[in-house]
């Protein structure tokens, strides 16, 4: 088992016992967030392990430069990882001053000391271009609101050379997920269309960035690519 896979069961193991629903969920570290991982996403413990470790390749070990996670959520993914990255200098945006506030608590609670967080919106990010070396998007692309914006202003603030990775719903990947999504969550509002598909997706990281690589598990593509260097 790789350090990166440990790092998530261990995020599994300290959310567990007193997990909100949404952190059980995206950890798949309670019943009913289990419950939802094999409905929904027709996706077991190992699954979600393997996507998340996945989504997480682009944050190299050891990283020690600029990263922007956007959105960041209540953290229950990252701030583990960010745990073993003293060395680097870790920015977290969302929309959500709840959700942030969840993710700020748990880095104070963690000892996390290298992240700061800001409220603000991915689709006008209040960073210089080229700032980061690693732009971290974990589920969000499926949430913005303004997708083309969102697209466009990762790119921008990321420097030649940089690492955009993350994951998100893709159209397609399962007809059962597919399902869930239109018929309830996007009318509860947590998904807004439209989607991309495996095929789109590709498409559109091959317009923007090299060494395009786009993984899917059932119904969520995992993806790393590069800013071409100027
Ligand atoms: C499904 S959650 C994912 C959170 C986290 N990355 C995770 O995987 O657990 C989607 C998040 O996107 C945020 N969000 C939605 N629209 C946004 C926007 N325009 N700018 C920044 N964050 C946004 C929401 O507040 C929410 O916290």
């Amino acid at each position: 088992m790789t350090d990166r896979r440990s790092e998530i069961r261990n995020a599994y193991k300290q959310t567990g016992g007193h997990a909100s629903f949404y952190d059980g969920m995206m950890t798949y570290s309670t019943f009913p967030g289990k419950a939802i991982c094999r409905i929904v996403w027709n996706m077991d413990g190992d699954k979600n392990a393997a996507y998340l470790e996945r989504a997480l390749s682009g944050v190299p070990e050891g990283f020690a430069g600029k990263l922007l996670e956007v959105p960041v959520g209540t953290g229950v993914l990252t701030m583990p990882v960010y745990r073993s990255l003293p060395g680097a200098d870790i920015t977290c945006l969302d929309y959500s001053p709840d959700m942030m506030a969840a993710a700020q608590a748990r880095a104070e609670r963690m000892g996390i000391g290298n992240a700061r967080f800001v409220q603000g919106d991915v689709g006008a990010l209040p960073f210089d271009d080229g700032h980061f070396d690693v732009v971290l998007s974990l589920n969000g692309f499926h949430a913005f609101p303004d997708k083309e914006a969102a697209w466009r202003e990762t790119c921008r603030v990321l420097r030649p050379g940089g690492t955009f990775c993350g994951c998100f719903y893709v159209q397609g990947g399962c007809a059962r997920t597919d399902w869930f999504i239109k018929h309830l969550y996007q009318p509860k509002g947590f998904f807004t269309p439209p989607y991309e598909t495996e095929a789109s997706l590709k498409t559109r990281l091959s317009k923007l960035y090299a060494e395009v690589d786009v993984t899917c598990f059932e119904g969520i593509a995992c993806f790393r690519c590069r800013k071409a260097a100027l």
